[in-house]
């Protein structure tokens, strides 16, 4: 099984950004451990700041699930969403905080009503929890 995780803007500083809010692990060191721990699963990881990047690699990925936390662009990227809806690859979203504990305006994703499913607040949890669900699927 080929599984993808795409990370949006700012993700890359995971481990030093808000550890209050985001946790003090880098994410090189948890997808470290998720290789691990899943090592039957060949994972594709892609990190970028850029709007255009992310849906070029959204297009591109051919793998059998995506695992995509979009940042902030979560929030306000009509054409990410659009790359969503557009392709067969399912879409777990994932944000490693809970946004409706947060400002009002992370309350609202253009990604929600495209992917297979949402996954909020667990930290970086949420990512394993991600890839979980596309194995069950894979399981049936
Ligand atoms: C985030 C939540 C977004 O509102 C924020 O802009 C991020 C990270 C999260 O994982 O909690 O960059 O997606």
């Amino acid at each position: 099984m080929k599984l993808g995780i795409i990370n949006g803007p700012n993700l890359n500083l995971l481990g030093t950004r808000e550890p209050e809010i985001y946790g003090s692990l880098t994410f090189e060191d948890y997808l470290n451990g998720l290789k691990k721990k899943y090592a039957e699963i060949e994972f594709q990881y892609f990190q970028s700041n850029s709007e255009p990047e992310i849906i070029d690699c959204i297009q591109k990925m051919k793998v059998d699930g995506i695992v995509l936390n979009a940042g902030a662009f979560t929030h306000t990227s009509i054409a990410i969403s659009d790359a969503v809806m557009a392709i067969e690859t399912p879409v777990v979203e994932v944000h490693i905080s809970n946004v409706h504990q947060r400002e009002a305006f992370r309350g609202h994703s253009y990604i929600s009503p495209y992917a297979k499913g949402v996954i909020i607040g667990f930290g970086l949890e949420g990512y394993r929890m991600g890839i979980e669900s596309f194995l069950s699927d894979y399981l049936k």
